[in-house]
């Protein structure tokens, strides 16, 4: 398979992989309450920031030793989010995608344009017969994204996860090649 060509870019952003110098900008986000909210992680410490980057720096290819992809989400040069895809079955090309963006930055549709392009990379360069998001049922934010994304709202559970001190809901949205 040809190797990617980095950065990938769609009408407004570029994304590519991570960089040392990336730990600011993913401390100052990641650090936010209203990020972390929905995300398994407490708010970030610096220390947290520094091990997530050189965790994310390798996982450059998803069929790469890690079977995961971390693109930064650049816009005018600007890194304000990010949008990571990695295989929960490798061998049968199944994958999963999750995203955060910088609120500074929402409400513009940039998110929802970059996860776009991680699902059509997915398919197109990947192969993957199936892609997953998986969210907190109260995060009404990435649930629109996943649609307008294109995925299907396939599944409800209900308090099928301890997070933070309480049973929380997950919604699981989907996309297959096929769709
Ligand atoms: C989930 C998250 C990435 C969504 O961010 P977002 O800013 O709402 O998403 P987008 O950048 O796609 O912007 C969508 C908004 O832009 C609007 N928009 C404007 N131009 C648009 C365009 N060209 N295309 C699509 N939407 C556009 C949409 O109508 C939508 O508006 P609304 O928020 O008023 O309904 C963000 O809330 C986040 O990072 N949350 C914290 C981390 C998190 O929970 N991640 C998900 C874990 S599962």
């Amino acid at each position: 398979m040809a190797s990617l060509n980095f950065p990938l870019r769609t009408p407004r952003l570029a994304l590519r992989p991570h960089r040392e110098a990336d730990v600011d900008w993913l401390y100052r986000v990641y650090s936010r309450p209203d990020v972390s909210r929905y995300l398994l992680d407490e708010p970030s410490s610096l220390e947290d920031a520094q091990k997530r980057i050189s965790e994310r720096i390798p996982r450059d290819d998803l069929d790469g030793g890690h079977g995961s992809l971390s693109l930064v989400i650049e816009r005018e040069h600007l890194p304000i989010g990010d949008v990571l895809l990695w295989f929960t079955d490798r061998e049968h090309r199944v994958a999963e995608i999750g995203w955060v963006l910088d609120p500074d930055h929402g409400g513009q549709g940039f998110a929802t344009e970059a996860a776009r392009a991680v699902l059509d990379l997915a398919f197109s360069h990947y192969r993957v017969h199936r892609v997953a998001a998986q969210m907190d049922a109260r995060n009404a934010a990435s649930a629109k994204l996943a649609c307008m994304a294109g995925m299907h709202r396939e599944a409800h559970l209900r308090q099928d996860w301890w997070s933070k001190g309480e049973w929380t809901d997950t919604v699981i949205f989907g996309k297959l090649a096929s769709d």
